[in-house]
């Protein structure tokens, strides 16, 4: 019998376990690529993943991998699909579905995630696949005025017929509405990241209701509330944490089983540090977790350096990073954690 998607989810966001988000584009793993000198050949975009995917923390601290189509197809070098592998390490496979952000029409500097036509489909070969969940990632930029509310609304309204399509498929989806962290330098600090965070979780949360999406069957991943990077403006540990708690207690139903957080251009130690506080602070409605892609993976991609003699130093500074984020994910990570086992 197949699983209940609230099981799925419940799954996703065990105690002590979060997310890896492993699933750039063709165009983004290059970008990342490009930062070690080594070329985007599916060689080497294999070779990557399989030494993440194959980390001891992987089995230890990941519940579920969210995966770009051609990852979800390959296997690895010993020809063992990557579904398996992961399934040994008792990690969930997931699949990235959205198309991308796209520009708004009529709507200066303003995008739009695209990736609905043909996904009732897609989701069904992805099911097939062994996939049980799905992401869709939508971008909100703080510049000047906006967010406009045609641009909140729009990827509001698309990131809940995409979870509707997930949730008739039996998949979990992901709900992805990111406000970015480097927008304008003016009106970007902390407070404005709050409005707008806040603006678009309400506006998602009654798009969902009005898609009929069941809540107990989700996971949002949402960015935390923090100043934007040009804003000159600094917070503390102390300030995100309570700020973006009291941002997802005003918006987020307790029906949600897991908050999982993107990273967004944070530093690795206090996308780190800013979750721990989370989960430190009191009893949550929810669990809160990470689905940190470059939080996790920075330092395991430049101690790789696109060698295989450096597997085991990639292996071990994705190690490190993912139990440091384990600890986090409740409540226990600190300095001296980090120095520790550094
Ligand atoms: P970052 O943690 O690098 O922001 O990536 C997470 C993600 O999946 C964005 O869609």
């Amino acid at each position: 019998m197949s699983e209940r998607i609230q099981d799925i989810a419940n799954k996703m966001v065990a105690e002590g376990k979060g997310i890896l988000a492993a699933d750039e584009s063709t165009e983004t793993i290059k970008k990342r690529f490009d930062t070690i000198g080594l070329e985007s050949t599916e060689e080497n975009r294999r070779d990557y993943r399989e030494m993440l995917f194959r980390a001891e923390a992987t089995a230890e601290t990941v519940s579920g991998v969210i995966l770009f189509d051609e990852t979800l197809r390959q296997s690895a070098r010993d020809g063992t699909p990557f579904t398996k592998v992961l399934a040994e390490a008792g990690a969930i496979p997931g699949i990235k579905v959205d198309q991308g952000a796209k520009d708004l029409a009529l709507s200066p500097g303003e995008k739009v995630t695209e990736g609905l036509t043909g996904l009732r489909e897609r989701l069904k070969e992805y099911y097939e696949l062994g996939a049980r969940f799905a992401k869709w990632r939508a971008v909100i930029t703080i510049d000047g005025d906006l967010p406009s509310w045609n641009c909140v609304k729009a990827n509001a309204h698309a990131l809940a017929r995409y979870a509707a399509l997930c949730q008739e498929n039996g998949i979990v989806p992901i709900v992805e509405p990111e406000v970015l962290m480097d927008g304008d330098k003016a009106r970007h600090g902390i407070d404005r990241c709050y409005d707008v965070t806040l603006w678009a979780l309400n506006t998602v949360f009654d798009e969902l209701y009005d898609a009929s999406v069941a809540l107990d069957g989700i996971i949002l991943k949402p960015n935390m509330v923090v100043p934007g990077q040009k804003s000159g403006e600094k917070a503390s540990v102390e300030e995100v944490a309570e700020k973006t708690v009291r941002c997802l207690k005003e918006a987020v139903p307790s029906a949600v089983p897991g908050i999982a957080f993107l990273s967004g251009g944070q530093s690795d130690e206090l996308a780190t540090a800013h979750l721990s506080a989370m989960n430190a602070m009191d009893t949550l409605p929810w669990k809160l977790t990470f689905s940190y892609g470059r939080a996790l993976q920075a330092a395991a991609l430049s101690a790789w350096g696109g060698k295989r003699e450096n597997e085991a130093a990639g292996q071990r500074a994705f190690n490190h990073r993912a139990r440091m984020n384990a600890l986090a994910a409740t409540g226990k990570w600190s300095e001296a954690e980090e120095k520790k086992v550094a």
